[in-house]
């Protein structure tokens, strides 16, 4: 379930459809409806840069948000290409409308991430999942099943990283590590 949050102070940037991008304390908010939910924060680039291990070759990404993590897989010269890959047509929209640069390495497909693995029959060297936003059972089950997929869309050598929220509980953690290790 997505965590719930109310911009009173924030100033509206850019809406489309669902989808809804706030500037709040300096930083850009994601929420996507029809709730005030909150989906991704520019705040969480600090995470991403310890999460986030050094990607390389053809990389694939689950969920696009803000497009803070894509960002910052883009900084790396060793990747050659990123495809994110985003459920949400409106969350395309409006990273379109607010994100100022543009790198000739980065492609958005409108899909779902399982949906993109198996219909697309490219390969990666590295694959980022971020298309959560809290981790619970419901995604435990989800990161498992994406995961295997991924595994086999996977280069020999290649690499599989996702979000691990720091406030996730241990019980939940524990699972994450034995699906992604
Ligand atoms: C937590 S946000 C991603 C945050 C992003 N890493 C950033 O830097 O802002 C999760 C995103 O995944 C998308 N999403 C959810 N389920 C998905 C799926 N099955 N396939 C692709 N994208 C998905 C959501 O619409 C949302 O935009």
């Amino acid at each position: 379930m997505a965590t719930p949050m109310y911009f009173t102070h924030g100033r509206l940037i850019s809406e489309y459809g669902l989808a809804k991008v706030y500037l709040f304390n300096n930083q850009l908010h994601l929420e996507i409806g029809p709730g005030h939910s909150l989906w991704a924060y520019e705040g969480e680039e600090e995470q991403y840069v310890q999460q986030i291990i050094d990607p390389f070759g053809h990389c694939l990404e689950i969920g696009l948000g803000l497009g803070t993590s894509s960002q910052y897989i883009l900084s790396f010269d060793e990747v050659k290409s990123l495809t994110t890959v985003e459920i949400h047509p409106d969350v395309i929209e409006v990273y379109k409308d607010v994100n100022l640069i543009e790198d000739t390495r980065h492609s958005i497909v409108n899909m779902s991430g399982i949906e993109y693995m198996v219909q697309s029959g490219r390969y990666f060297h590295y694959i980022f999942m971020d298309f959560y936003d809290i981790i619970d059972e419901d995604t435990i089950l989800e990161l498992r099943r994406i995961a295997q997929v991924a595994k086999q869309v996977l280069h020999e050598g290649g690499k599989i990283q996702a979000w691990l929220d720091p406030f996730t509980p241990r019980e939940f953690a524990e699972e994450f590590y034995k699906i992604l290790g």
